[in-house]
């Protein structure tokens, strides 16, 4: 039985004040989702205050991105240890913005993936395809290519520490949901991709959904076989909204 975990990803969103409205909200709603994992991963400058207010509590907490090298002349920067200083759990790696608007490619993504591991976090890897794969009918190479490049260097016993989250560009930020049927197909297909490397494994690795999720569409997602959470931004902002997604992985 895989535990459900929802995830929420600020984006570059926040501000002392509004973080600290936001985490004293979701603190006191999240005895309502006991047995569902949850996180935020916030921005960098916000992960001591997060830290400070989410110790003790059963919300995790992580970032976005970190760089593939442990230390040095990487101006701008961020690495593993660095995150594990300010105990993060979770950090996104190859989230389609990276990949997107700063040019981050497969191997950079596994190299960031392998960071993260050797600093012990746990990496949240996002793959997806684009509107235009989809309508080529790539999204199954597309996704893929992604996870493999990561598999072949990482290894498929890597996802014991790790998670994954199938994130169709098209319905980021865009209010476009993929459908519960659209998302379970693609979902299946990676279990069975990695099963082709490790039946155990394939059936232990969560997998989230994101795009699009808001507390009217969860229920749906989460109910799918391999939908195991969400990883969700806009919502994740409104504390209704990002408590009510929790519930409902609660529920199913
Ligand atoms: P969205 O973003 O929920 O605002 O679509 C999801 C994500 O980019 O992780």
């Amino acid at each position: 039985m895989r535990t459900k975990l929802v995830a929420g990803n600020w984006k570059m969103h926040g501000g002392l004040a509004a973080n600290r409205e936001l985490l004293d909200a979701l603190k006191a709603a999240s005895a309502d989702w006991s047995g569902v994992e949850s996180a935020v991963c916030v921005p960098f400058p916000y992960l001591h205050q997060v830290r400070e207010l989410l110790r003790g509590t059963p919300i995790a907490w992580g970032a976005q991105n970190l760089s593939e090298h442990e230390a040095g002349a990487y101006t701008g920067e961020v690495s593993g240890a660095m995150l594990r200083d300010f105990e993060c759990r979770y950090v996104i790696v190859g989230h389609s913005e990276r990949r997107r608007l700063y040019g981050e490619q497969d191997a950079q993504v596994a190299a960031k993936f392998a960071a993260a591991q050797r600093a012990g976090l746990v990496p949240i890897l996002c793959v997806g395809e684009t509107l235009e794969e989809r309508e080529q009918g790539a999204t199954e190479a597309v996704v893929a290519r992604q996870l493999d490049a990561v598999l072949d260097t990482a290894g498929v016993a890597a996802l014991r520490n790790a998670v994954l989250a199938y994130e169709p560009v098209w319905a980021i930020g865009t209010g476009r949901t993929a459908t519960p049927e659209q998302a379970q197909a693609v979902h299946r297909y990676l279990r069975e991709r990695i099963a082709g490397r490790d039946a155990e494994i394939a059936q232990e690795v969560r997998i989230l959904y994101g795009g699009s999720v808001k507390a009217g569409n969860a229920a749906q997602l989460f109910a799918m076989p391999d939908v195991d959470g969400g990883l969700i931004g806009g919502a994740s902002l409104i504390a209704e909204e990002f408590a009510a997604i929790c519930k409902a992985a609660k529920a199913e």
